[in-house]
């Protein structure tokens, strides 16, 4: 069937600027690690992506490696972008990345400008695509020179390749020297994209600083910790949840008694506000106004609908958020 976009998509989704850049992104982004590779049903990964856009989520984030097998997800959306979103490119913003490990040898990993370009070529043919709007370097690289590595991104950036750069998983003082290099060269680096939900809160020690300072904005992915902050593990592992799943990165050594005890009294208080706890962890992550874009994952449609109706519930007052501090802090 001929995939026709809702003509509300635009009526909710708040739009903001990513730091100083010109780029606006959604609140609410969608990521495509888990559930949108070749092991996957394609069907449903066609109607998470397909229902994200009717919801008003134009920014799809994804990687080289995302799978598995590493490249699929890239297929995936390269598919889907075929058959249905390819008239709507310039409606979407669609970031891709590398630093990980992608292929055999000695050029198929970390941050060497070999690497890099040869990657994100890759990555264009597998989705179709004549750019990507933000190409990421993934993970910082302590062997190679941080200036070739960013020196990569700026001649990706000027070779049109990608219209922004950005850098992933970089620790304030490793992101200062990146964005002071960029800058130099020309190509200001617009996002950063970082781990940040209730159980992992390192960019509160300095990142978000240094990204005010430098005008950028922020990403944050795994907001849910992969799904432990949600109602789902609080009576065993359920089937078919990432957990169970081989290739899940969530592991059971993860659940533990101390977080299972905090996610209990977590969802009450998202109870009381008449809200999921995966909408009152959303919530809590995009109360930093550095904070761009929440980086969901979903593997289901009715995941990114209950993320979504976040947006009609009210933000988090301060007695809510001393309550959401006091829980953390509790030592069980
Ligand atoms: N830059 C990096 O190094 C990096 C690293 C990791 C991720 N990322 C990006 O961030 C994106 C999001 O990461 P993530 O998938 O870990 O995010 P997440 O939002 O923390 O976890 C998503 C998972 O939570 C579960 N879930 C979501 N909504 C739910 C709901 N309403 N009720 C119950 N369970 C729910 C689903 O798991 P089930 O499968 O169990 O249903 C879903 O797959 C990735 O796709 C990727 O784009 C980037």
């Amino acid at each position: 069937m001929i995939y026709q976009p809702s003509e509300l998509r635009y009526t909710s989704m708040p739009y903001k600027y990513c730091g100083k850049s010109g780029l606006k992104l959604p609140t609410i982004s969608l990521g495509l690690w888990h559930n949108f590779g070749g092991v996957d049903v394609f069907g449903n990964s066609r109607a998470m992506l397909l229902r994200a856009f009717d919801l008003g989520i134009t920014h799809f984030d994804l990687a080289n490696n995302y799978g598995p097998p590493p490249g699929s997800a890239e297929e995936t959306m390269g598919k889907v972008l075929k058959t249905d979103l390819k008239v709507f490119r310039d409606e979407l913003v669609i970031s891709s990345k590398a630093g990980y490990t992608m292929w055999d040898g000695p050029y198929g990993d970390w941050g060497s400008r070999k690497y890099l370009i040869a990657s994100l070529d890759q990555s264009l043919k597998r989705m179709g695509l004549d750019y990507v709007d933000i190409f990421y370097h993934h993970r910082p690289d302590p062997n190679t020179p941080l200036e070739e590595t960013m020196g990569a991104l700026d001649h990706i950036v000027s070779s049109g390749k990608a219209l922004y750069a950005g850098i992933s998983n970089y620790k304030p003082d490793q992101a200062s020297k990146a964005i002071k290099i960029l800058n130099s060269l020309g190509t200001p680096c617009i996002i950063h994209q970082a781990k940040y939900n209730m159980f992992n809160r390192w960019i509160e020690d300095g990142l978000l600083k240094v990204l005010k300072e430098n005008g950028m904005g922020c990403i944050v992915f795994s907001p849910l910790a992969q799904g432990l902050l949600t109602d789902k593990y609080l009576h065993g592992i359920p089937e078919g949840s990432r957990a169970a799943k081989s290739h899940g990165a969530l592991k059971k050594k993860d659940i533990t008694e101390d977080k299972l005890l905090k996610i209990e009294k977590l969802n009450k208080l998202a109870q009381k506000r008449n809200q999921s706890l995966a909408q009152l962890a959303l919530s809590w992550t995009l109360r930093h106004e550095e904070v761009t874009s929440v980086l969901i994952g979903a593997s289901r449609v009715e995941q990114i609908n209950d993320a979504v109706e976040l947006l009609k519930n009210p933000k988090l007052d301060e007695n809510e958020l001393n309550k959401i501090e006091n829980i953390l802090s509790e030592s069980n």
